[in-house]
């Protein structure tokens, strides 16, 4: 009997990076703090938990429609033209299980064996098994660490080949804390309207971002709606993590192909949960400032005090939850680094080599998943460490 299908012995191993090994501890009672795992430390806003819990109890727990609720589609609509500044109708919006949903349905419907995807580097992951779940290959370009991680146009046009058929944007970017400018983004557009390739954007972090650092949407630019799959979710602005609430936006033509495979999988997300995204988007929008706010104070607390310590260099993150310091002068391969501070200390930080090897002498902290106090004693933790 053969087992498994070569699809999943022949794509890369799947890792959780260091909370693997977080696990072990935590299963022996250590105090551990968990600075490695990328989730809001809030619960969901009331009155979005609120609409769910009425939908339910009004009986929506039948079928809906394939591509979203209407409803839902339509207010999204009207938030892609506030917010992001694309005028897509609801045809071409899809309601998905998260963002991760969206992505695997993108490079599902786009893919045939071979077609390779460029992905900036450092790099999230968690988008190289479903490239190559689809059948694609993983091409990587780095980002310019000399610029805070910028977008290299000579690193990106070196590794486009006939082959190529997307570059993959994470914008606000994970785990570097980027926020690109129109004009970073603007080398990525004009890359892809000349070599006509398609650009897949993951904008789960859109609303995460400080110091008035401004997210553009890539398909906003010139040319660009043409060929770029825009994809958001609830996931960390309104800490929905767990409800599996996203969506992936395209010209209609891309649509049947996306659906081909969203219908086959999930037929579609779940009736009930679109109240609450509903909610989210229409009902009031204080508590998104007062997470952000939040979150600003953990970002300034993580740099101030990783920036104290002698060695360490710490750009302000401008968006998402993450640090990425700067360890390299204590001249260790950082992941000797994270292991090292989780031995002696329970504090859980991801290797910046995790995000490939660009990532190399830094390490990912991330603030927005544990309280303000809590942090405070993971930062004492760590100075202490650094101090020996
Ligand atoms: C860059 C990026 N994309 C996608 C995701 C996953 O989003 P979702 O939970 O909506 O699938 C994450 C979660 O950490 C992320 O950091």
């Amino acid at each position: 009997m053969k087992w498994p299908a070569d699809r999943i012995s022949q794509s890369s191993p799947k890792s959780f990076g260091m909370y693997e090994k977080a696990m072990v501890l935590m299963a022996d009672g250590k105090d551990v703090i968990h600075l490695e795992v990328g989730r809001p430390n809030f619960d969901t806003p009331l009155h979005i938990k609120e609409a769910a819990k009425k939908s339910l109890d009004e009986g929506n727990v039948h079928y809906g429609e394939f591509a979203g609720e209407t409803k839902l589609r339509t207010a999204i609509c009207d938030k892609l033209r506030s917010l992001n500044k694309l005028d897509a109708s609801v045809n071409e919006v899809l309601v998905t299980n998260g963002l991760t949903h969206a992505a695997y349905a993108v490079f599902m419907a786009a893919l045939d064996e071979g077609d390779e995807v460029i992905l900036l580097e450092p790099y999230y992951p968690q988008h190289i098994n479903k490239i190559e779940l689809a059948g694609g290959v993983v091409v990587t370009a780095k980002l310019n660490s000399d610029d805070n991680f910028s977008i290299d146009k000579a690193a990106i046009e070196a590794k486009i080949t006939p082959r190529t058929r997307m570059i993959c944007v994470v914008n606000p970017a994970n785990p570097t804390g980027r926020v690109y400018t129109k004009d970073e983004l603007t080398i990525i557009a004009d890359l892809a309207i000349e070599h006509d390739l398609l650009v897949i954007s993951d904008e789960v972090y859109e609303q995460i971002t400080y110091d008035g650092h401004l997210h553009i949407s890539i398909a906003s630019l010139p040319g660009m709606w043409e060929r770029t799959f825009s994809m958001f979710a609830y996931t960390k602005a309104f800490a929905m993590d767990g409800w599996r609430l996203g969506y992936v936006v395209c010209q209609q033509k891309f649509m049947a192909a996306l659906m081909k495979i969203t219908v086959n999988d999930v037929a579609h997300v779940n009736v009930f949960i679109q109240e609450g995204a509903y909610a989210a988007l229409t009902g009031p929008q204080e508590c998104l400032t007062e997470m952000l706010a939040d979150d600003d104070r953990r970002r300034q607390l993580v740099c101030q005090r990783l920036n104290d310590i002698p060695g360490i260099v710490c750009p302000a993150p401008e968006g998402t939850i993450y640090a990425f310091p700067d360890v390299s002068s204590f001249g260790k391969p950082c992941s000797q680094i994270a292991n090292e501070i989780l031995e002696a200390t329970y504090v859980v930080t991801e290797a910046g080599t995790f995000y490939g090897p660009a990532g190399e002498g830094h390490l990912r902290i991330c603030f927005g998943a544990e309280p303000y106090e809590v942090i405070e004693v993971a930062m004492d933790r760590l100075q202490k460490y650094f101090a020996t």
